[in-house]
């Protein structure tokens, strides 16, 4: 069953196809008001979301489907279900599942026990690919290239789970060179230094003052200090406002750099930037949930093919057990310890992706 985990299950040439459909689908809306008539989504959510949640509602909707919506505090899950029973169960009820769960990896065990096509909307400070898609339009529409961009990510490097897919996403084009802006504290994870980054061939600096970075961007992805991965309250309190975009620190930046943030914005971009061309973040909104109208079009038709093999590709064995604490391993029920052998000899947890001594 084709699912949507990691933004790398979608090739370049699918990308550029959902892209496609969105945009023709915010030229021809009526064309598609019945594509999914008699069809419903689950929107599984164990953590909170506004957006992302409301975005894969309103796309169903749009395309004439129906909505079967959970939440944590009215779950089995609070009794204590597992995720795989959870996904087993809820194929019984709807033709695709969108989760968002806490624990890293959690988007997976729901894809490899359900019947219908699973989409990861955020695993933790992992994943989030159906973000990276709306990301990705944004770009298109205001750049008009993904090659040879200088592109800046800043805050939140470390829990960020949509730089974390972005990155994965722009690694297959030419010529992307990614300015990282983090303090060291939340820096980006080594893995998707050496296995994405640089296993690319592509080229990665890293700073801690965004204003010394600016200059240079053709885009700004801002991104929230994510309080809620913390394992230490104060740590938080004393980086949560490591960055502030402000109107005087963007006039720093080219005429046709682009601001981008996933949001919910807390602190991190003053309002007065909404004003500026380049504040884009609005325009992801839209953007997201046409993608997303597209993802689900394209993932019920694929579910209608017969049965092919998971093309994950990956090796596996079993081993020492991850010791990552956000990762799904520690609380699913019985779930094996499985790790797969990267091409630089490293051991990985296939649920979370990290390193495994
Ligand atoms: C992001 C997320 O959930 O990771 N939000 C979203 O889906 N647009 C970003 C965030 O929470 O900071």
């Amino acid at each position: 069953m084709r699912s949507l985990i990691d933004i790398l299950d979608l090739s370049p040439s699918e990308l550029d196809e959902l892209m496609d459909t969105a945009v023709e689908i915010e030229r021809h809306p009526e064309k598609f008001r019945a594509a999914c008539a008699g069809k419903k989504i689950a929107t599984l959510f164990f953590e909170p979301s506004t957006r992302t949640r409301m975005s894969f509602e309103a796309a169903m909707f749009e395309l004439g489907g129906n909505v079967l919506s959970m939440s944590e505090a009215s779950s089995s899950t609070a009794k204590g279900e597992s995720v795989a029973d959870t996904a087993k169960v809820i194929s019984c009820y709807a033709d695709i599942i969108a989760i968002r769960h806490p624990k890293e990896g959690a988007a997976l065990v729901a894809a490899k026990n359900a019947r219908v096509p699973v989409i990861n909307a955020g695993d933790g400070g992992h994943c989030h690919p159906t973000q990276t898609l709306a990301d990705l339009l944004t770009i298109r529409r205001e750049k008009g290239r993904f090659e040879f961009l200088t592109v800046g990510l800043c805050g939140d490097l470390k829990y960020g789970r949509t730089v974390h897919s972005l990155i994965g996403a722009l690694s297959r084009f030419e010529g992307i060179r990614f300015v990282l802006i983090s303090p060291r504290e939340l820096s980006l994870p080594e893995y998707v230094k050496t296995e994405v980054i640089e296993k690319n061939g592509l080229s990665f600096s890293e700073v801690s003052s965004l204003e010394e970075a600016l200059p240079e961007l053709d885009l700004l992805y801002m991104t929230r200090i994510q309080r809620e991965r913390f394992e230490a309250p104060a740590e938080y309190e004393r980086l949560k406002d490591s960055y502030i975009l402000t109107p005087e620190k963007l006039a720093l930046a080219r005429e046709d750099c682009c601001v981008l943030h996933p949001l919910p914005r807390v602190n991190e971009i003053s309002v007065a930037v909404d004003n500026d061309p380049r504040a884009c973040y609005f325009k992801q909104v839209q953007n997201g949930k046409l993608m997303r109208m597209a993802l689900i079009l394209k993932l019920l038709k694929e579910a209608e093919k017969p049965e092919r093999e998971n093309s994950r590709g990956e090796f596996l064995l079993e081993g020492k057990r991850c010791k990552n604490p956000r990762c799904i391993l520690h609380t699913e029920q019985e779930l094996p310890a499985l790790l797969k052998k990267t091409a630089g000899g490293v051991c990985r947890c296939i649920w979370c992706e990290s390193a495994v001594e």
